[in-house]
């Protein structure tokens, strides 16, 4: 069984590629959030797979709600992984997880972590194609291993991205809280009024008002799927992202 998290496709193609080789079930964090399925009985030897994206060295708020939210029915002690994607660094994202697992008597076997290109428009531009295409392949890399030891249930923590400043994570953390508000989002006249943020928006925030999105809560999860994945390229956070490159993980197909 793979829980995941996804804004841009990055951690939803390293869950389909874990899912290829391990099989179970692929489970979208947000959507069994919104729709309260929070209960899972596993099969005698499955696995636990929770694959997302780091956000501010910690966890997007979706993912600890929904870990919060997670009940674990097992015969037997179940393997429990994480693999976390990121733009550089997951700073204490894998003690996040290993943390709220500890608090329902579970125990995190393994812990990995993926440099993907990096989707915060919001506060960085995207690597250029290049980068993103040579960034992409050290990925594979990255998940064809974490396939094989995953073959043998091996246990530790692997994780290769930490971070010269993951100490600071608790502080950089709390910044997401205050940084992931919807005021500056807003759609230029390119609004086709397809309707696509609206259904992809994993918070429920998007809603479309005569045709043209509105954010109606005062946060959201910062996922930025609906600013990258805008086909008119329509949509902004303030200035700082009219001049900004979009990202979408060129390999994965969203359903
Ligand atoms: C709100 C937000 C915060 C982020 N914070 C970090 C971070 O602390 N460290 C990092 O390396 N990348 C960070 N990133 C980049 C993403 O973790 C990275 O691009 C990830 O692979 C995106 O995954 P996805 O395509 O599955 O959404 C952040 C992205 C967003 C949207």
């Amino acid at each position: 069984m793979i829980f995941y998290f996804s804004g841009t496709g990055n951690s939803l193609y390293a869950a389909q590629r874990l899912y290829e080789s391990d099989g179970g079930e692929l489970i979208d964090m947000a959507g069994a959030l919104n729709e309260k399925r929070v209960k899972y009985k596993l099969s005698e030897g499955e696995k636990v797979g929770i694959v997302f994206p780091v956000y501010f060295y910690g966890l997007p708020t979706i993912v600890a709600e929904f870990m919060d939210s997670l009940t674990i029915e097992s015969d037997t002690d179940p393997f429990i992984y994480t693999v976390i994607t990121c733009g550089g660094s997951i700073g204490h994202a894998d003690k996040m997880i290993a943390d709220k697992l500890k608090q329902k008597n579970l125990q995190l076997n393994s812990a990995f972590s993926i440099k993907m290109p990096s989707n915060y428009v919001i506060m960085y531009d995207v690597p250029d194609k290049e980068k993103q295409d040579l960034t992409l392949q050290d990925a594979e890399k990255q998940i064809e291993k974490i396939v094989g030891f995953l073959e043998v249930n091996k246990k530790g923590n692997f994780v290769s991205n930490r971070g010269y400043f993951a100490l600071l994570s608790p502080i950089a953390y709390k910044l997401y809280g205050t940084y992931r508000k919807t005021k500056k989002f807003y759609v230029t006249d390119a609004c086709t009024s397809c309707g696509l943020c609206e259904e992809i928006c994993p918070s429920g925030t998007i809603q479309l008002s005569s045709g043209k999105p509105e954010w109606v809560t005062e946060k959201c999860s910062h996922c930025s799927a609906c600013i990258n994945r805008c086909p008119a390229r329509a949509i902004q956070y303030g200035d700082a992202t009219k001049k900004r490159g979009r990202y979408i993980n060129p390999n994965v197909e969203f359903s």
